[in-house]
């Protein structure tokens, strides 16, 4: 067995990866949904030897021409849990999504589970409370989270083993999850044929983002990996797609293949994400899932408000 003294943790998740490999009750079931008004992936993650899972990043369906919010995307997520008699343990976040909703508040109300992020949130709640011009009511102690992960942390999903890793580089809370044989990047790398997330959020670092990648392509190339978004990858593939395993990722992604050097990686990155517009909804995503999906209280009229900085990004 390989050690890697200058990265622990790193060896723990590889650990973690391995023993489920050697054994089946250790591999998650994996249920995957796809939001293709946002490109974005929720997975229910659930225990084979129990009717424990996990639910992770969901959508909160928002329209921003009329500022309307609905649970359909949600909705599935119940049905399939509900039809399936799960237990949800944990509603896990990736990161703070600035390309759409989390609909963990109405998921924790209907199913229940403990709803975590990262560490880091702290930093997201800083930079973006200066921006929103948020009043001290606005806790930028992450205390709006159940569970706040550190690097390294562990924890369970019915008998499945977990571990949360810190991945910064898209934003500087950015998590992946490692369960079982399973791993889950949030917006770390995409398909292979797609690449990788961009860096230019304020907290984003391309150097940063690499040696996150390279965490994760260092565990076991058997391991599964299920993305947060896909694009599709045109010219070519026509198909939505988000499994793929670490041995693709590090023959085949078009970024970070084996053998991209960390100084080419940050001088594409950089490039392409100078002709980046700002997503879509990254002002009503940000604003709302720096404070654990929910929205503002109401005003005196009972109406929910988001704010909308001028030339602040
Ligand atoms: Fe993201």
């Amino acid at each position: 067995m390989s050690s890697h003294p200058q990265d622990p943790i790193r060896e723990q998740a590889a650990e973690v990866v391995r023993a489920a490999l050697a054994d089946a009750t250790q591999r998650p079931v994996v249920k995957s949904f796809f939001d293709e008004a946002t490109f974005t992936v929720s997975h229910v993650v659930r225990d084979p030897g129990s009717k424990v899972c996990a639910i992770i990043d969901s959508v909160l369906d928002y329209e921003p021409a009329s500022g309307r919010t609905s649970n359909a995307s949600a909705d599935a997520l119940i049905d399939y849990v509900k039809s399936e008699d799960l237990q949800v343990q944990w509603l896990l976040e990736t990161h703070a999504h600035a390309d759409h909703l989390s609909a963990a508040p109405y998921l924790q109300e209907k199913l229940g589970g403990r709803l975590a992020i990262g560490h880091e949130i702290l930093t997201v709640q800083a930079v973006f409370g200066k921006i929103f011009n948020e009043g001290t009511e606005f806790r930028r102690d992450g205390s709006q989270f159940d569970q706040l992960f550190n690097d390294g942390d562990r924890f369970r999903i019915g008998g499945l083993q977990a571990m949360a890793l810190h991945v910064p580089g898209h934003t500087p809370a950015c998590l992946a999850y490692v369960i079982g044989d399973a791993v889950f990047p949030g917006d770390t790398m995409f398909m292979p044929d797609y690449g990788t997330a961009r860096c230019d959020f304020p907290g984003g670092d391309a150097r940063t983002l690499y040696r996150s990648i390279h965490r994760l392509t260092a565990l076991p190339d058997e391991a599964r990996v299920y993305l947060c978004h896909d694009y599709k990858a045109p010219p070519g593939r026509d198909e939505f797609a988000w499994e793929t395993t670490i041995g693709a990722q590090r023959t085949g992604n078009i970024h970070i293949r084996d053998g991209v050097s960390e100084d080419a990686f940050v001088a594409m990155r950089t490039q392409r994400d100078a002709t980046l517009p700002m997503p879509r909804l990254i002002l009503p995503s940000v604003q709302v899932n720096m404070n654990g999906g929910r929205p503002p209280e109401p005003e005196a009229n009972g109406v929910r408000y988001l704010k909308v900085p001028l030339n602040a990004l």
